[in-house]
């Protein structure tokens, strides 16, 4: 016997008993609060796909806009077995991630449930994690690297779980809270406080907004308002990896 398979007979059955738990761990997941490139705006709609999410992707390429989509799996539909009447007729959920996909914009993750992560164990946020992950994987050939924690909700705990995962978290800095009420004035108010800060042309800030596009009157009224506006004042339309300057969106 050569003495490197006598070595590799000793070792593999300890390698075998540590591998249970991990030896080394990545580092936490990363905190993006706002966009960094100056002059983007990304767009975000968090808890689809849902009823009017085919159409508000309409909007949206017809805009010529790639915008972020922080998805769940299993929320106000469950996308893997549920279809939805859209203006093009009945379409799949899984119909829709193929849409946002092939329309360039980014599909990133809202957890499978949209589970408040703090104060759940590793192994079901990973499970949140993972089922959507595949869910993704299966449909599209790729996995998210970026995610948002339902209800904005995380700690230490939790990501260095994500951290481990591979993901990047992605919050927000502008938030019309759209999802309240049918108060389109009052969204818009929210969007022009930010905006009227701006005085540089072409824009020197960078702003990513957060909106659902579940909500009815989100697609059809505050969307083509705010496209119109963000327009107006210079600014580039991004998805969130593009608007943090990373080349890499997936895992
Ligand atoms: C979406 O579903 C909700 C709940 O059933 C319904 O009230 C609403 O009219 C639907 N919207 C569209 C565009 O189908
Ligand atoms: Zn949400």
């Amino acid at each position: 016997m050569h003495i490197n398979s006598l070595v590799l007979a000793f070792v593999a059955p300890l390698i075998a008993l540590t591998s249970a738990a991990p030896l080394m761990r990545r580092a936490p997941a990363t905190i993006h609060t706002k966009c960094t490139v100056p002059g983007t705006f990304a767009l975000s709609f968090d808890d689809g796909p849902y009823n009017q999410t085919w159409d508000l992707i309409k909007t949206l390429n017809e805009e010529n806009i790639k915008a972020t989509f922080f998805i769940n799996g299993n929320n106000f539909d469950n996308i893997e077995t549920e279809s939805v009447t859209t203006s093009d007729g009945v379409r799949s959920y899984l119909d829709h991630l193929r849409f946002m996909h092939t329309s360039g914009h980014q599909i990133a993750s809202h957890t499978y449930e949209h589970a408040v992560l703090t104060g759940l164990s590793e192994e079901e946020v990973t499970r949140q994690m993972n089922a959507l992950s595949d869910i993704i994987y299966n449909t599209v050939s790729v996995r998210p690297r970026y995610m948002r924690p339902p209800t904005g909700a995380y700690d230490d705990t939790v990501l260095n779980i994500l951290g481990n995962l591979g993901y990047e978290v992605a919050i927000w800095d502008i938030d019309p809270k759209d999802y309240e009420d049918y108060d389109l004035q009052r969204k818009e108010d929210v969007f022009s406080s930010y905006l009227d800060q701006e005085t540089a042309t072409p824009p020197t800030s960078a702003h990513m907004s957060l909106m659902h596009d579940v909500h009815p009157q989100t697609g059809p009224y505050l969307l083509p308002w705010v496209v119109r506006q963000v327009r107006a004042k210079g600014y580039r339309f991004a998805t969130v990896a593009e608007c943090l300057n990373d080349p890499r969106p997936y895992q």
